[in-house]
């Protein structure tokens, strides 16, 4: 049989995910500054509240767009957080399996053969290919270290067609870091008030900001909540990657949209992660996020040590005010930055993602995660120091 016959084009032309390629390297004797995942356990007690009700209760499948009160608290959540507010009812709040669900979602629900995304890169991996499995075209925008990787509003502008249905933002962005200033995101906001384009706005990382930042939703901006579908997940700032729970808000009429795909094909977000998902929230409203705030503290430590590691190495590096990467330049070395990591991995059991796994914008950095312990970010960088000492 010719399996490769059967596979459709789309999926064919699609590249694998150049994270995946490093993640299935990994052993003990590795360390890891790949995985894009917080080290912390999930606190104690959301694991403790849900085997409290795994104990007493039946698991059975929640309403298509999630338990209701769960609903209630991420509408009660985007106001407090992010001074996202003025949504009609917990109709405008889908739960889904992950931002990534999201993702994947809000782009079926919009696009007819052909229509355009714009996307800023370099970006997360599942971008373009969410774009295109559901028959879209992803318009790439570059942003750059020079900009600190800040999206420019005359970019996006001079890449809008008639075609264009929306723009992805993805603030603060995986891999780089980069956050947008409440001016910035005015900037992208005049460009589109007034017009058709939705903007979809992956926000997993907003919990995750430094330097006294706090994360600006362009939702939160005047006129944009009727044209912003804001996507976020519990994955990055609860710890809670693997229990898979995400959420869109938005426009009811869009989320109606995603709800309808989400309930042929998903039927709903795992109930247990739903009530993971309660005990987070309802915890967080009692102490501030207490439990958030104390890996914040532990991440914004690594991430001063480690930008300044890398600039006293001569890779420069920019300073992340988001997320838990940083995106240093390895152009100095004269390798690509698949070269990079594939020599560093080799001789120094240290796992990196290059840069070029995020798009061909991201060449000549490479993407590292400092959610893991200080003690193996200090070895890691000794041995980065080490190979840059046998290739220069
Ligand atoms: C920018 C971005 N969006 C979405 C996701 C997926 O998040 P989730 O675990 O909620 O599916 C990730 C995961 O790394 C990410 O980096």
């Amino acid at each position: 049989m010719d399996y490769q016959d059967l596979i459709s084009n789309c999926v064919k032309q699609i590249p694998p995910s150049g994270i995946r390629k490093y993640f299935d390297l990994l052993d003990d004797s590795h360390i890891s500054l790949g995985v894009g995942e917080p080290d912390f356990p999930t606190p104690d007690r959301i694991r403790k509240y849900v085997a409290g009700r795994l104990k007493n209760e039946r698991v059975p499948y929640s309403s298509n767009s999630g338990d209701p009160h769960l609903r209630e608290l991420i509408l009660r959540f985007l106001d407090a957080r992010y001074g996202i507010s003025g949504y009609e009812s917990i109709e405008n709040v889908l739960i889904t399996v992950g931002a990534s669900q999201a993702i994947d979602l809000a782009m079926r629900a919009i696009l007819n053969p052909g229509d355009e995304v714009i996307v800023h890169e370099p970006c997360y991996v599942s971008y373009k290919p969410a774009v295109e499995l559901a028959g879209g075209i992803a318009v790439a925008v570059t942003t750059r270290h020079e900009d600190r990787f800040r999206l420019k509003a005359d970019e996006v502008r001079a890449a809008i067609t008639p075609k264009t249905k929306a723009i992805l933002l993805a603030f603060p962005t995986n891999p780089t870091g980069a956050i947008m200033e409440r001016e910035d995101l005015e900037a992208i906001a005049k460009v589109v008030r007034g017009t058709d384009i939705l903007i979809i706005s992956d926000e997993i990382y907003a919990e995750l900001t430094f330097n006294g930042k706090q994360h600006i939703s362009i939702a939160s901006l005047p006129g944009m909540l009727e044209r912003t579908v804001v996507l976020n997940g519990f994955s990055k700032a609860f710890s809670m990657t693997g229990w898979r729970l995400g959420y869109a808000a938005g426009p009811m009429e869009i989320i109606a949209a995603m709800r309808k795909v989400h309930q042929l094909m998903m039927l709903c977000a795992p109930t247990p992660a739903q009530w993971a998902g309660i005990a987070a929230l309802e915890d967080g409203f009692k102490d501030d996020f207490a439990d958030t705030r104390y890996m914040i503290e532990q991440y914004e430590a690594r991430r001063r040590y480690i930008i300044d590691a890398f600039n006293s190495l001569g890779l420069s590096c920019n300073e992340p005010e988001g997320a838990f990467y940083v995106f240093p330049s390895i152009k100095s070395t004269g390798l690509s930055s698949e070269q990079f990591c594939d020599r560093l991995l080799a001789n120094k059991k240290i796992v990196t993602v290059p840069g070029s796994a995020f798009s061909k914008a991201g060449e000549g950095h490479i993407r590292c995660c400092y959610a893991t312990s200080m003690q193996d970010i200090e070895e890691a960088m000794r041995r980065i120091g080490d190979f840059l000492k046998e290739i220069r």
